[in-house]
């Protein structure tokens, strides 16, 4: 079977083909990110136009590095929620478009679901019960998955996600936006040697980070941070620090087979590496560029929902607030 998946929540506009839910044919991703790191942020007015100029070319480029005839797509996935309105629209308008013209089902994909289903487009298959760490610019969620579709919520962020404490502690060290990634490079030239608060708010399997964001901006403030290599390398060390321990013990607790890691902040080199080295049972994680927005994770998520038969209607809506759990 083979679906097409479309992604325009934020500020990536993506298309892919994938073959059975876990083999890449294509992957495009048109992405923001020069035109918003202007503003520090997503600018959602300017990302839905920037999604109208995109989608098109993106789909078309996607079906022809697929090398895939339009009558051998069997269905188009396309993410619903959640996500930025105006963005959300554009995906739907044109996966509509492309049902309603091609004669083929469509699928609406919740986007967090998504994120953990770019576990199943690497070489191991993933085996439940799976301890999920989703770890996005809005969220950040430990979810047991005893099956496909069967998720149970452990803990969330009581106050910022990681990704966005990433992004927020970059703006305040003058790194600049994407703030992960900032964060990641300068983290490379530094040592974590300032000691940062770390919550780990014991006998909850909930994270809070705005405690750590806000000692970074105390110590901006007062003037006591003489190089920004420490500083990035302390903040990513306190924040990965809580992720792992926390996840660890979630996985322990539930008797998880394997840890999953999804969402943009899944693509940190010290998360990864140290998720890897501490995990008492298997860890798996997508490549870099799936770990961020595209639209493969999406047709293979759509592939679980098409083989479960659990298809959209043609009046299906954008959902911003979409909950998975
Ligand atoms: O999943 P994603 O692409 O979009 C959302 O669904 O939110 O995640 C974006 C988030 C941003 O906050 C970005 O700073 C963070 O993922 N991110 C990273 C890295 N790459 C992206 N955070 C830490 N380290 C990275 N290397
Ligand atoms: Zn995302």
């Amino acid at each position: 079977m083979k679906i097409l998946g479309i992604e325009s929540s934020c500020d990536e506009t993506a298309a892919a083909v994938v073959e059975n839910g876990r083999r890449i044919l294509s992957s495009e991703v048109a992405s923001q990110v020069e035109i918003h790191a202007r503003y520090g942020g997503v600018v959602p007015e300017v990302a839905s136009r920037q999604h109208l100029l995109a989608i098109v070319p993106v789909i078309r480029q996607a079906m022809t590095k697929a090398l895939t005839d339009w009558k051998d797509i069997d269905a188009v996935a396309v993410t619903n929620g959640p996500g930025l309105a105006g963005s959300l629209l554009v995906g739907v308008s044109a996966a509509k478009a492309v049902a309603m013209a091609r004669g083929i089902r469509l699928i609406a994909v919740n986007h967090l679901e998504a994120h953990i289903y770019a576990n199943w487009l690497g070489e191991a298959e993933p085996v439940f019960p799976l301890l999920c760490l989703i770890v996005s610019g809005g969220h950040t969620d430990l979810v047991l998955m005893r099956g496909h579709g069967d998720y149970t919520l452990l803990g969330r962020t009581l106050d910022d996600a990681a990704g966005e404490a990433f992004d927020k502690a970059s703006r305040i060290l003058g790194l600049g936006y994407p703030g992960g990634p900032a964060i990641d490079r300068a983290a490379l030239s530094g040592e974590p040697v300032i000691n940062l608060p770390r919550a780990l708010l014991p006998g909850t399997h909930n994270f809070s980070f705005s405690g750590v964001k806000t000692a970074v901006y105390r110590m901006v403030e007062e003037g006591k941070i003489d190089n920004v290599n420490d500083a990035a390398a302390s903040f990513r060390q306190a924040v990965v620090s809580v992720l792992v321990d926390k996840t660890i013990d979630a996985a322990v607790e539930c008797g998880a087979r394997q840890i999953l890691l999804s969402g943009g902040v899944a693509a940190n080199r010290l998360l990864r590496e140290q998720l890897r080295q501490q995990s008492p049972v298997p860890v798996l994680i997508p490549e870099p560029s799936l770990c961020t927005d595209n639209a493969a994770m999406t047709a293979a998520c759509g592939y679980f929902h098409a083989i479960a038969g659990r298809f959209s209607c043609p009046d299906m809506d954008v959902i911003p607030g979409l909950r998975l759990f």
